[in-house]
């Protein structure tokens, strides 16, 4: 097949970062997707409704003066220690939040005021599972003694079931999943519960990152897995099972502070994102079964309506660039100088 036409796409997992960091990478998502679910996780994470709406003002005027495009911020509060159940309640009604992520305190990037232990938030869980609102969750244990490649499974044993057990009506996102284990805890359970599986992780597995030197430019978190880890996401993710849905992660950081004594986690991939699914669809024979994954499922998962628009990729071969510029710094891409296969018609 040379051309493919489907639903315009949404990205259920997306970081903009802020100022003139985010009017440096908005065009990519808004050439790509009808909406994205926005992170929180900003140098001042938005911790409130208050915050939330300015963060989507910014982006949309942003969007206005740089492309006139039509692009909707989806946006979400990030859970502390502190959350209050009146703030979910003003969240809900608001109409511009979506989610409230659950960042354990210290597991990635910004997540210094996450959330030191879940319990003290099982208030807020009980209020944002009556009115609704889904949970967002960084699945990684932040106990340092445990081996990182396996935070997400042993989160999965340690906090996300107690989680499940205590609100079994709330509606959870387990984000950017990284293991088999995951796939299975998300395929056995109810369906309140989905997942969001990034472009990263479906083309790669931990060797990317070790790959005749050590290369920052594939580090993220979750961590990238072993071989087995990627082809059960493969699986999952061109099932049909539409608990399953495109959330990329992208998550762009300067080529300085990823090329570091202490490099930052995180890949962008939105210059590039839908083209990069169609790849690892195409490849798995399941091309047919992209528009589901990429623009059915997660609209469904949060009751919003499914996208009018279309786009069209066709199979043409162009460059990646070896970087963009990102506020005045370089940002490398993912795919930098490398070749890709799809090609998406403006
Ligand atoms: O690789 C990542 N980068 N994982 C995260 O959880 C956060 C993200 C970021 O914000 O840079
Ligand atoms: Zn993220």
């Amino acid at each position: 097949m040379n051309k493919i036409t489907f639903t315009r796409p949404d990205d259920m997992h997306l970081h903009l970062r802020d100022g003139e960091q985010m009017q440096a990478v908005l065009l990519d998502s808004a050439r790509r997707f009808a909406r994205a679910i926005v992170m929180p996780n900003l140098e001042l994470p938005i911790v409130t409704t208050e915050l939330a709406l300015a963060y989507s003002s910014r982006i949309s005027s942003a969007l206005v003066e740089k492309t006139g495009m039509e692009f909707e911020p989806l946006m979400t509060l990030y859970l502390t220690d502190n959350t209050k159940c009146s703030e979910i309640r003003k969240a809900k009604s608001s109409g511009v939040v979506y989610g409230v992520k659950f960042y354990p305190a210290g597991a990635t990037t910004y997540s210094d005021t996450g959330v030191t232990d879940i319990t003290k938030c099982f208030h807020v869980l009980e209020v944002m599972e009556q009115e609704k609102v889904p949970l967002l969750v960084h699945g990684e244990i932040n106990d340092p003694r445990i081996d990182i490649f396996d935070k997400e499974k042993i989160f999965i044993d340690r906090v996300l079931t107690t989680i499940v057990r205590n609100f079994p009506n709330l509606r959870i996102v387990f984000e950017h999943i990284t293991t088999k284990e995951a796939v299975e805890f998300v395929k056995g359970a109810a369906n309140n519960i989905g997942a969001t599986i990034t472009a990263h992780h479906l083309l790669f597995n931990r060797n990317a990152i070790f790959q005749g030197g050590i290369r920052p430019h594939y580090y993220c978190l979750p961590v990238l897995k072993q071989e087995a880890h990627r082809l059960a996401l493969i699986e999952a993710a061109i099932s049909g099972d539409p608990k399953f849905f495109l959330g990329t992660d992208s998550a762009p950081h300067s080529k300085n502070s990823k090329e570091s004594t202490c490099g930052c986690a995180g890949i962008y991939t939105s210059h590039a994102a839908i083209e990069l699914y169609a790849e690892i669809f195409e490849q798995a024979d399941s091309l047919g079964k992209l528009e589901g994954f990429a623009s059915f499922f997660g609209a469904d998962f949060y009751g919003l309506p499914r996208n009018r628009e279309h786009i069209t990729l066709i199979k043409e071969s162009w460059e990646v660039p070896m970087q963009f510029d990102f506020a005045g710094e370089a940002l490398v891409p993912l795919r930098a100088g490398e070749n890709m296969v799809w090609k998406i018609l403006d």
